[in-house]
């Protein structure tokens, strides 16, 4: 496959126009594009490379010819068309949580486990976006000193719920400074000026939501540690884009802070920014845009006298890294 028929599910959405976006700029080679979404958006054009593609509604036969298929249109629609893709011989790449936790399916993180991608029966998962961003900053030290214990605090950002919740905090903070009324109808509660925990239902058995359930799950499964103890929070801020984390990590063996900034230096896709004499570390508006994850604050953690925890605060652009980059970036692979 030099150049693959290409079609993107979920083209109009957050994620499905940067797809667009991260295939022009990689210089992605592709034959021909179709671009489908709901019936919605049936009609609508976007341009790709400068010129105007129109959206279809995807339909089961939408998938005749195609190659490679990005799904970003949610799990529903990726368990209802990704069947159909499939039989019509395309490799699917989805970006909804649909087959992640699928034992034939794999996980991909590319920096971490390309290998992974050859094991595939023609679906491929991108991890939820918070599972990404904190792989790429836990796997450069758990590849060397593998991590036992892992506590996580999320600051999670309105892209993370697609186009809709973006628009919605841009129009609940305008309402917010004009002191007009708001009511919220995407997200559940009010967004400008507060946060809140992840709007995804709470398992009674856990006590976690489902956000936090997918982020543990699956950051075991990138990186093959099935035994890895992990705690998470996860909180929506209102900040339009990027999430950002608090990361505390317990090693098998001791671990300093410059060894752990050492080998995130080292790591693709990783920018170290820990300006501790400026007070500048990671931050969303700095990660927006990039496709870098930017990892600092690297300290002991002092409440692990044994010497073997870091703790990190981490920002990445989960509309990039988190999901059209790392999407394109398996696609890359497949060709390879
Ligand atoms: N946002 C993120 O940071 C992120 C990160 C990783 C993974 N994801 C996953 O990626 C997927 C898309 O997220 P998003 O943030 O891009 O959402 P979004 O902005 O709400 O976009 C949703 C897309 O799905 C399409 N769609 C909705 N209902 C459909 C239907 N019945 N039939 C066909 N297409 C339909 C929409 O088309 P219309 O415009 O026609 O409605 C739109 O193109 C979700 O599975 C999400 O979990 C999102």
């Amino acid at each position: 496959m030099n150049a693959p028929n290409i079609a993107i599910v979920g083209a109009t959405g957050a994620v499905g126009i940067e797809i667009l976006r991260v295939l022009e700029r990689r210089n992605f080679p592709v034959a021909s594009l179709k671009l489908l979404a709901s019936a919605r958006s049936a009609g609508k054009t976007l341009a790709f490379k400068g010129k105007p593609h129109t959206v279809e509604e995807v339909k089961p036969t939408s998938f005749k010819g195609v190659d490679i298929v990005f799904f970003s249109a949610g799990a529903t629609r990726s368990r209802e068309f990704a069947p159909h893709a499939k039989a019509a011989g395309a490799i699917v790449i989805d970006n909804s949580s649909a087959f992640r936790m699928d034992g034939d399916v794999p996980l991909v993180v590319p920096e971490i486990n390309a290998a992974a991608i050859r094991q595939h029966h023609g679906i491929i998962a991108n991890p939820n976006c918070v599972a990404i961003v904190a792989a790429m900053a836990l796997w450069p030290i758990h590849r060397r000193n593998p991590i036992r214990r892992l506590i996580m605090s999320t600051y999670q950002s309105a892209s993370g719920a697609g186009a809709a919740a973006m628009a919605e905090l841009t129009q609940a903070t305008a309402a917010a400074l004009a002191g007009r009324d708001f009511a919220p109808a995407v997200l559940p509660h009010p967004y400008a000026f507060n946060l809140f925990s992840h709007n995804t239902p709470i398992d009674p058995a856990t006590g976690a939501n489902g956000e936090e359930t997918k982020v543990i799950n699956e950051t075991r499964k990138i990186m093959d540690a099935p035994t890895l103890r992990v705690s998470v929070t996860c909180v929506r801020v209102p900040v339009l884009r990027a999430h950002s984390m608090a990361l505390t990590v317990e090693c098998a063996e001791p671990i300093t802070p410059e060894t752990a900034r050492a080998w995130l230096a080292e790591a693709p896709g990783v920018r170290v920014v820990d300006d501790t004499l400026r007070n500048h570390f990671p931050m969303p508006v700095e990660a927006s845009g990039g496709d870098d994850v930017l990892v600092g604050r690297i300290r002991a953690d002092a409440s692990d006298p044994s010497g073997r925890s870091v703790a990190l605060f981490v920002a990445g652009d989960q509309l990039l890294k988190g999901a059209a980059l790392n999407a394109v970036q398996i696609a890359e692979r497949v060709l390879q």
